[in-house]
């Protein structure tokens, strides 16, 4: 008898630790794909083109480019593609050249910046982290392709973000010849998206639901900004409620006051820092810069043009994920002052112009 009891406890115990593991599972998969309402996970579905495929025994150099080309209708989306990447480049450049905008988009080649680069030195590749933009999928890949692990699905979730182990080494960690001929002589890209979307989704994934359980996203550092930009002390309840977005607009449209701010929170502003203070697009000249609103397109192009189409795949994108969703941006801004609108664009408008996003007019006039 005692023996039932105890069968039927153990029975349970297990039974809660799947449901916290599935959850957690869960978690991690859509964080993937960064934030996004819906909360669909992507599902893969035994489709194995679709799926992370890595490493699957192709050799690198049976895959020359040419030979991809001649593929009659891929040959002609492609080049389009090419053209379209290409014109990004171009207004990249004119817009580096735009005095006006300078100090947004002239950053120097610093530390900071040579950390966020990685490096895959097997297929001579350098990516640029953008936070909130998919970078875990891309770092992945890299990963494997270093060759550490024989496949994405091999590389532990803790280790994609531990560059001690995972070998993926910082630019920052090699000597200043290294580096050089580095960003000289390799493929060197990195992904954006609409700016303002990106604020809403850290936001919404650091402050609202921390998918990643880190918790001094809430508990350090929103406690600081409440104290400094919320615009009503009167009901001590509200800094109970946590971070609201007006809170975190002003706080990133208050170019002198962050500063200080900014210093003290250390390396996690790189969630809501511009594009340009992350990869120094102007200074660093980059062969293709994808945007997340058309990933599907860019990462084929991406690794074609990295040389790595015949060993990677990127997963399947869920439809509708990475579409850019105007309804959403509305209603996070809806009942924040045109005042704090403007001040926040005109700390990020440096972004919207270098990497062609319309400016918001719906949400400044
Ligand atoms: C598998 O995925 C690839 C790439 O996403 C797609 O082209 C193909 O049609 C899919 N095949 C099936 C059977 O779903
Ligand atoms: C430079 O940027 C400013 C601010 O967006 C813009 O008003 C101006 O037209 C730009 N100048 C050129 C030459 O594109
Ligand atoms: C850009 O420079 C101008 C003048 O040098 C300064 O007033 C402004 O605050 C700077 N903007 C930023 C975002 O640093
Ligand atoms: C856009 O965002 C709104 C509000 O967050 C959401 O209700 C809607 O489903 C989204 N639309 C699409 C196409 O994802």
């Amino acid at each position: 008898m005692r023996h039932h009891w105890l069968f039927l406890g153990a029975c349970g115990w297990v039974l809660l630790i799947l449901v916290f593991v599935t959850k957690f599972i869960s978690h991690r998969a859509v964080d993937e794909y960064e934030e996004r309402d819906g909360g669909q996970i992507p599902t893969v579905s035994g489709n194995t083109t679709g799926k992370f495929q890595t490493l699957t025994g192709g050799k690198p150099d049976s895959q020359k480019p040419d030979q991809q080309r001649d593929q009659s209708s891929a040959a002609t989306t492609m080049s389009e593609w090419d053209s379209i990447v290409e014109t990004r480049l171009q207004l990249l450049l004119a817009v580096c050249k735009n005095s006006s905008l300078r100090n947004l988009t002239h950053i120097p080649i610093s530390k900071f910046v040579l950390d966020r680069i990685f490096v895959c030195d097997k297929h001579n590749i350098l990516f640029c982290q953008t936070p909130k933009v998919g970078n875990t999928q891309w770092k992945k890949v890299l990963i494997a392709l270093n060759g550490a692990f024989s496949g994405v699905e091999e590389i532990p979730e803790n280790l994609v973000h531990d560059h001690e182990k995972n070998g993926l080494p910082r630019l920052s960690s090699l000597t200043p010849q290294e580096i050089t001929h580095r960003l000289k002589t390799y493929f060197k890209f990195f992904i954006v998206r609409d700016p303002f979307e990106r604020l809403i989704s850290a936001f919404n994934d650091k402050f609202i639901k921390n998918p990643r359980f880190e918790p001094w996203y809430r508990h350090d550092i929103a406690p600081i900004i409440i104290r400094k930009y919320r615009r009503s002390h009167r009901d001590s309840d509200l800094r109970a409620s946590g971070l609201h977005f007006e809170d975190f607009v002003r706080y990133l449209g208050d170019v002198e006051g962050r500063r200080r701010l900014d210093r003290q929170f250390g390396e996690h502003v790189i969630h809501w820092m511009t594009y340009a203070e992350l990869c120094a697009p102007c200074d660093i000249h980059y062969d293709v810069i994808g945007h997340h609103e058309t990933l599907e397109r860019d990462a084929a192009h991406i690794l074609r043009r990295a040389g790595i189409e015949g060993l990677v795949s990127y997963p399947a994108i869920p439809p509708g994920i990475t579409r850019y969703n105007k309804t959403k941006i509305e209603r996070h801004f809806s009942g924040i002052s045109k005042r704090d609108i403007r001040r926040l664009y005109a700390r990020y408008q440096g972004d919207f112009h270098l990497f062609g996003y319309p400016t918001p007019d719906f949400l400044l006039n």
